[in-house]
């Protein structure tokens, strides 16, 4: 099936979804402005993908003991696919997965060294992609405030010894020569396979937006992550992302919104770009996207972000494919416009979890939920939460 490629258009179908179904009562609605028009003009001519394990050689995975980088590599190894695990800590490697798996290489690999991580992608017997789902940073100076970080935000960096800004770009960097993936399948698509995905997260722009855009998307730029911004990681993550786009090889970068394993799974995702999405999505479906994206043209150049709405009683189940969504956005090389950031915003804003819709109210631990029931959040009210200190990048 082919689109032809407009976000304008991919927030037309959008509201045209939400609207044209028979919904049950007590029913979201959606809606928006008349900035849109024509939908996009669908043809049926796309040749079926042929199963992963045919488009890949060995998928390296960094971050494969961490809680979405096991998904991702379990996802892979049961779709047959090798897998190389970048690991700090073989141990706990060898008792996440099942070690006799002839598909598994476990390889100690220091993410924070270029050196480290290039032979290991060169040694590694037919690496031809990567997958980044580390976070961290590898000269902390107390672990007890990395572990702290970790337990609230659920990842933790800083701008010396960042794994992300070393590991990232040198993945790519290691990958840049090999050869052009692509689905070799008669499709007319030109665009080849990425040969690095990363994981990286909604809001990393967001500390960098004037004055005048936090606060007319304060839904986005109000919520407690951005807000606090511990050690100024999202200005890292952002950093990392540039690197990569910078690095000379074919790449995608997936942002998700809040990580939430008890968040439906088996949901539909919504990508969206400008990094105006907030919500929450399950880690399972995270790792089943990333393992997608690996066979995926339509996702290569570009950066976007993804919630997820539940599934409930078989209603948005996740589309058959990513492609046709992914068709629609931008690549990053023609940038998206403030006007589509901020038209997108106006409807992302009304997929928040929860009633009150108001994200920017929110404590960090604090669930929509318990926002609506004015019930204070695990770490404490807004503003008294035991957040370690900001530090800018
Ligand atoms: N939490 C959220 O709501 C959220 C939202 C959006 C995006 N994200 C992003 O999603 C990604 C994955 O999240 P997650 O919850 O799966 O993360 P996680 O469980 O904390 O996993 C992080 C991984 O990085 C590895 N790591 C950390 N420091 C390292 C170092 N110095 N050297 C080598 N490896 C190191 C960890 O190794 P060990 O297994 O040995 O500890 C682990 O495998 C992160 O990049 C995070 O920024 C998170």
């Amino acid at each position: 099936m082919m689109i032809r490629p407009t976000t304008i258009a991919a927030l037309v179908a959008l509201i045209t979804l939400t609207s044209a179904f028979q919904t049950p009562s007590n029913t979201r609605i959606i809606s928006t402005t008349t900035l849109f028009s024509t939908p996009p003009e669908r043809t049926t001519d796309q040749p079926p993908k042929p199963p992963l394990s045919t488009l890949v050689k060995r998928v390296a995975v960094a971050g494969a003991t961490g809680r979405t980088g096991k998904l991702v590599v379990q996802q892979l190894l049961s779709q047959n696919v090798p897998v190389l695990a970048l690991v700090r800590d073989t141990d706990k490697a060898m008792s996440a997965f099942d070690p006799t798996n002839e598909l598994l290489t476990i390889r100690k690999t220091d993410l924070g060294s270029k050196d480290d991580v290039i032979t290991a992608i060169q040694e590694g017997e037919g690496v031809d992609c990567a997958m980044w789902c580390a976070t961290g940073f590898s000269d902390a100076p107390d672990q007890s405030i990395w572990d702290k970080v970790s337990a609230i935000f659920g990842f933790a960096t800083n701008s010396q010894g960042s794994i992300d800004a070393v590991g990232l770009p040198a993945l790519g960097e290691a990958l840049a020569k090999s050869p052009k993936r692509t689905l070799a399948n008669g499709s007319d698509k030109s665009a080849p396979l990425p040969k690095v995905v990363m994981l990286s997260s909604a809001g990393v722009t967001r500390p960098d937006w004037t004055d005048e855009k936090k606060s007319a998307l304060e839904g986005c730029a109000g919520i407690p992550i951005v807000r606090l911004n511990p050690f100024g990681i999202l200005g890292v993550k952002k950093q990392s992302e540039e690197e990569l786009r910078n690095c000379g090889t074919e790449y995608t970068i997936f942002r998700p919104g809040g990580l939430n394993d008890k968040w439906p799974k088996n949901s539909r995702p919504i990508f969206s770009q400008g990094d105006v999405a907030v919500g929450r999505i399950n880690r399972e479906d995270v790792a089943t996207i990333l393992v997608d994206l690996l066979s995926t043209p339509e996702a290569t150049g570009k950066t976007f972000e993804g919630v997820s709405i539940a599934n409930s009683d078989g209603y948005y189940p996740p589309a058959e494919s990513l492609s046709v969504a992914l068709d629609r956005l931008i690549l990053d090389k023609d940038g998206v416009s403030e006007d589509v950031a901020r038209a997108t915003y106006a409807i992302m804003q009304q997929l928040l979890p929860g009633e009150k819709q108001a994200a920017a109210e929110l404590a960090m631990g604090q669930t929509y939920e318990q926002l609506d029931k004015e019930e204070i959040g695990r770490l404490g009210a807004r503003g008294t939460e035991e957040a370690p200190i900001v530090k800018t990048a």
